[in-house]
């Protein structure tokens, strides 16, 4: 079974002070509406200034702390640059890679997502990889091709027992913040066709665990028809996840998120 999975991609937004704010309230609010930590995992992924602060605030309530993009080398001359060592240095526990605005304005490739991608698993860090076709891409009808190539190079040598670790998060970039979703059946047709290039590639059994996400405008009013489709099971959330009320609204969009018996411990992955 695949544990539902949402996670926060806070962007370039928020100073320190508003930060560890929002992780007081919505620590607050995980605990206030009994969210079950082995019914969804949760994660807030943010500017790497302020990613201590965070673990701090979050340890040991069910929130993981991610990243939004390493260095795949340990170190070195790399300036400006974070790597995954340091990142679990810090014990973070997820970071988003290949996110669409960092190919566009930092030129990030396939290539080089896939080594962060084995650079993440190899520091316990769990990879959101996002793939995704422009609207020219989807228009023109070749947006299954484009995210097809785009998946299996971010993947070049990625192993079948490090795919099971890696989440692909299939963000179009014509929904990316225009308040545009793709319908439902848009969104899981592309998770469906993921899964089977994942299939194809690693064999059923690898797919059947690989958690897929959708992005792009998903808000309260509708991730749960988004949750509800086959192969979703999850989301990046942007915008709407700067608000710790309309995120945490997001995280319980199933009644069933909600337990009586809040358990405040580490989330478990494996289930
Ligand atoms: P959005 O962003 O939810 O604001 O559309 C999603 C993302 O870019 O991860």
């Amino acid at each position: 079974m695949r544990k539902p999975f949402i996670a926060g991609n806070w962007k370039m937004n928020k100073v320190v002070e508003q930060a560890t704010s929002y992780a007081d309230t919505l620590t607050e609010l995980v605990k206030k509406e009994g969210i079950d930590h082995d019914k969804v995992d949760i994660a807030i992924c943010a500017p790497y200034l302020f990613l201590s602060a965070l673990k701090v605030i979050f340890l040991l309530r069910g929130i993981d702390v991610g990243a939004q993009n390493l260095h795949y080398e340990d170190e070195g001359a790399f300036t400006g640059e974070i790597s995954a060592k340091m990142l679990h240095d810090i014990r973070v526990e997820c970071c988003i890679i290949g996110h669409s605005e960092r190919r566009k304005y930092n030129g990030e490739t396939s290539e080089e997502c896939a080594k962060k991608v084995k650079a993440a698993i190899m520091y316990d860090i769990r990879p959101i990889l996002c793939v995704g076709e422009t609207l020219e891409e989807r228009e023109s009808g070749n947006h299954l091709e484009v995210v097809k190539k785009m998946l299996l190079e971010s993947l070049h040598n990625v192993t079948g027992a490090e795919m099971v670790k890696t989440v692909v998060a299939y963000e179009p970039l014509w929904a990316i913040g225009t308040g545009k979703t793709a319908t439902t059946e848009q969104a899981q047709e592309m998770a469906a066709y993921i899964r089977s290039v994942i299939a194809e590639k690693y064999g059923k059994d690898v797919a059947d665990r690989v958690i897929i996400q959708y992005g792009g405008s998903v808000k309260s009013s509708n991730i749960k028809e988004l949750m509800e489709q086959e192969d979703i099971d999850g989301a990046l959330v942007g915008g709407a996840s700067l608000d710790p009320e309309e995120f945490i609204k997001i995280i319980k969009y199933d009644p069933d998120i909600v337990c009586k018996n809040v358990k405040m411990i580490p989330i478990n992955r494996n289930k």
